[in-house]
């Protein structure tokens, strides 16, 4: 039973001193550093966390948590993806935790490749919606209750509103998109970035959107932002690529993540 490995996680964790959340952060490939600066910080490798799923991907996979303008920040660097094999229901172990913690707010980040001709490589692209390509739901199975959650307004108006505002104030294109999630782990012939395109998505990755629907399914205000690693115009483009790029604008992400911590406390 998924609850009975919850507390054992609780308790785990409440044994080190992490209780309570109220704002957790999701950072995605090649982001380690834009971890925001927080105070008396502790930080427990996922390996060590009973029943976290521990990435098989070069992702670190650590929990840092830490004080930012007094609240209690969690972040999660590293998740596992679909790809990897692992379920949705263990994709979304970590939200289940943050809830079963208090977390009011989850700011969740990606690499995603751009479909929208407006973007670069290197923008930030604030998440206003998603589509749900993966062919799977992590809602799906036994003992959920309450399951037909509506995902209308899935990314907070709010938050979206000064995430916009932060990309203003630090002279960065404010775009808005759609975020297409694939389950990968090969990236899109042309006729599939076509189609992605022509169904009405900005961009494309491979992970956040399961996530997201755990979040709101817990009623968690979400926040998303991806980071445009490739083109689907470009030549070629492959995962050595989304990771160089993304580890090069880490930094301004850490800037976004700090500002967007500092409107809501
Ligand atoms: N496609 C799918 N996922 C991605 C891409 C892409 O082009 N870039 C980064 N993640």
């Amino acid at each position: 039973m998924i609850a009975n490995k919850l507390e054992e996680t609780k308790d785990f964790l409440k044994e080190r001193g992490i209780e309570k959340i109220d704002v957790a952060i999701i950072t995605g490939t090649g982001l380690d550093n834009s971890i925001p600066l927080l105070k008396e910080s502790t930080t427990i490798f996922y390996k060590d966390i009973p029943y976290f799923p521990v990435p098989t991907t070069n992702h670190p996979g650590k929990f840092v948590v830490g004080n930012f303008n007094k609240m209690n920040i969690g972040v999660l660097n590293g998740r596992v993806h679909y790809y990897e094999g692992f379920s949705l229901e263990e994709v979304t172990y970590y939200i289940r935790t943050l809830a079963y913690m208090g977390v009011k707010y989850l700011i969740i980040s990606n690499a995603a490749g751009g479909l929208n001709t407006s973007f670069n490589t290197g923008d930030f692209v604030i998440i206003k919606d998603h589509i749900n390509l993966i062919g799977d739901n992590p809602l799906i199975g036994k003992d959920i209750d309450n399951r037909f959650i509506t995902m209308k307004k899935a990314y907070d108006e709010g938050l979206r509103e000064e995430l916009k505002n932060i990309l203003l104030d630090m002279k960065l294109p404010p775009h808005e998109g759609v975020y297409a999630a694939v389950h990968g782990p090969s990236l899109e012939t042309n006729a599939e970035y076509n189609f992605i395109r022509i169904i009405g998505a900005d961009m494309v990755g491979m992970s956040t959107v399961p996530e997201v629907i755990m979040a709101r399914y817990f009623k968690m205000k979400v926040a998303g932002i991806s980071i445009i690693t490739n083109m689907a115009s470009d030549e070629h483009a492959e995962g050595k690529e989304v990771e160089t790029v993304a580890k090069k604008r880490a930094v301004f992400l850490k800037r976004i993540f700090e500002k967007l911590l500092g409107s809501i406390s």
